[in-house]
């Protein structure tokens, strides 16, 4: 046996016994005549100790552990004399008897502590020493423990896990594919799932009625601090249902994890926003309602007063920063200088400050008089204190987004984005399509299998930019941590949908045809949603990136800089399956 208990088990309560532990050294210290060893395994940490009375063997061993070494060691647990009330060992120590070296280790190119000293490149060429440290293994616990509850709920429910294939065929997320030549069919390629949507839709044909998968997926499209390239997705499925029962559903599952994870008990429905709504009132479909803030539009108040910005834009809008009229000089230019980042985009920033005597002080006070300012004022409630920021733009869904970065700037200014304070809402209502300019066409804003909203159904033949979705979002503290659809079950409405997307018969068949031949052989009606795994974890761990929550994440080009992928393959391979690198030819040109 390697060892009797883990270097996170030994309390006060044990003294006495004789133990033996394995794991990593972390440290190595000599006081006097005696040596102490800080052993760490996934765990925890327990502290050893070579008496100055030890045999001259076990301090030569000891002598020689470097950081990082893997013992194993004997000896009696033992009272400490002082304690250590930060871990949960720190009552006791191990008076070894025996140290054995089951390996060597190099020097670590970094320190593996929770303040380690290595930076983002080097962790994460050394993932698997990143993985050691504390902070990074808490989190892929955490990660472990959600997928657990997961499972529990959705069983309980009656949901059942079913496998659908990673090598397909393009599904229509709207991402780019990563694609696998094919030896066996030369010339011919498979894609990765960018989601299991079409599959799991046959699965609800095939009468499964709910089904479930933690499944990964995979999407070619620019990295952002909530993207990877290949993620997790619980992905889920009903049949016979309406968008209330999936909503239900899913909002019960987000209480248990709430509950279970983090002991938050919530007992009040989540609230829901239109899409139309969110956009007005917070320039997002995934506001961060921690905190008010809520835009106010000011066309009818600011416009035609002889300030050209203002007359000119298509939107005047603002928001109300309580207690922030004090603002300096400074800040509220470095609050110019922030919406005027290229990232953002507008031209300037408006400022009203309200006095303490109520009135308002404004930057464009040549413009307005008094009376307009006050009217300004009433429709934001303000107070003396507060400070009110107005953008203005030409073009309205533009401004209200640079709008909506100002609010989220001020919300993290003010500190009203508490990683411990969540604030869940379902946004409901979306568009069915999204209007391209530059390709002139419309696509869909989910993906073509969602349902319209049955009322609006006869805009699809006039006015198909204003029908809405029987679609939903999930989104927690500005993040969208899940989406989902009712689906179209009838052929015919579906044959539309793909003819308002531009595809022709043909082309629709040959990319959707298996869904379609299906649906004729009776599709129940059904609907569901897919939660993004890594959101959540890193969500419920307070994280900045979901890339803390991956046991091996890609980087910001899409690298796993440890396996050094993706690299090129030799040209006997690419031979094989009939591949010709471009690229390759340009070089050697
Ligand atoms: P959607 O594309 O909205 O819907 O994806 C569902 C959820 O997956 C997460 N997600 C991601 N997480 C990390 N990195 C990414 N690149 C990434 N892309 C998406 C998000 C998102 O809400 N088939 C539909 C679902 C359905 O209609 O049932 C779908 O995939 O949290």
């Amino acid at each position: 046996m390697y060892r009797t208990h883990t270097c996170g088990e030994l309390r006060l309560s044990d003294a006495g016994k004789q133990v033996t532990l394995a794991g990593w050294v972390q440290k190595v210290r000599k006081m006097g005549g005696m040596s102490f060893i800080d052993l760490r395994d996934r765990y925890g940490i327990t502290q050893l100790v070579i008496e100055d009375t030890a045999s001259k063997e076990l301090n030569e061993k000891a002598e020689k552990l470097g950081r990082e070494f893997v013992i194993q060691a004997t000896g009696t647990v033992s009272e400490r004399s002082s304690k250590n009330s930060r871990i949960p060992t720190g009552d006791i120590e191990i008076k070894l008897s025996e140290i054995t070296v089951l390996n060597e280790a190099l020097t670590p190119p970094f320190t593996i502590e929770d303040d380690t000293d290595g930076g983002d490149d080097l962790r994460m060429k050394y993932r698997y020493l990143d993985l050691r440290r504390n902070a990074v293994r808490k989190n892929l616990e955490l990660r472990h423990k959600m997928a657990f509850e997961v499972r529990n709920y959705l069983d309980k429910q009656g949901f059942l896990e079913v496998e659908t294939p990673i090598l397909v065929n393009s599904t229509p997320e709207g991402a780019r594919d990563f694609v696998v030549p094919s030896r066996m069919n030369p010339g011919q390629f498979y894609a990765l799932p960018q989601s299991p949507q079409t599959l799991k839709q046959l699965l609800m044909v095939s009468g499964f009625d709910k089904y479930f998968q933690i499944v990964k997926c995979f999407r070619d499209e620019d990295l952002r601090a909530d993207r990877q390239p290949e993620f997790t997705q619980i992905d889920c499925e009903m049949s016979f249902v309406e968008q209330e029962d999936v909503i239900n559903t899913f909002e019960g599952m987000a209480k248990h994890l709430f509950k279970t994870i983090r002991g938050i008990e919530i007992n009040e429905a989540f609230p829901r926003i239109t899409w139309q709504d969110a956009m007005k009132y917070y320039g997002s479909d995934k506001p961060d309602i921690r905190f008010g803030m809520k835009f106010v539009e000011l066309m009818d108040i600011m416009k035609g007063h002889g300030f050209p910005v203002f007359d000119s834009a298509a939107y005047v809008g603002g928001i109300c920063a309580t207690g922030t009229a004090n603002y300096t000089r400074k800040q509220l230019d470095q609050l110019t200088e922030f919406v005027k980042r290229p990232q953002i985009g507008a031209k300037g920033l408006v400022y009203a400050r309200v006095e303490a005597d109520g009135n308002v002080k404004s930057s464009v006070d040549k413009f307005y008089t008094q009376e307009v300012l006050q009217q300004m004022k009433e429709a934001f409630a303000a107070q003396p204190g507060d400070l009110i920021l107005i953008l203005s733009g030409d073009d309205a869904m533009k401004t209200r987004k640079q709008l909506c970065e100002l609010r989220l700037e001020m919300g993290s200014r003010l500190g009203l984005r508490d990683k411990d304070t969540f604030a869940p809402l379902w946004v409901i209502d979306f568009p069915l399509f999204e209007w391209n300019e530059e390709d002139g066409r419309y696509y869909a804003m989910h993906h073509p299998f969602t349902s319209p909203n049955p009322e609006d159904i006869p805009l699809l033949d006039t006015d198909p930019g204003k029908v809405r979705a029987n679609a939903y979002d999930m989104v927690i503290n500005g993040v969208e941590v899940g989406g989902g659809s009712i689906r179209i079950h009838d052929s015919k409405l579906q044959n539309k949908m793909f003819q308002l997307l531009g595809f022709t018969e043909e082309s629709a068949n040959a990319r959707f045809g298996f869904l379609m031949n299906a649906f004729k052989y009776g599709a129940p009606p059904h609907g569901g949603l897919a939660y993004g795994l890594d959101r959540w974890v890193s969500l419920f761990a307070g994280l900045d990136s979901i890339r803390d929550c991956i046991a091996f994440p890609k980087n910001n080009a899409g690298r796993d800089v440890m396996l050094d992928a993706p690299s090129i393959i030799d040209d006997s391979q690419m031979e094989e399956l009939f591949l010709k690198s471009t690229y390759v030819a340009k070089e050697n040109n």
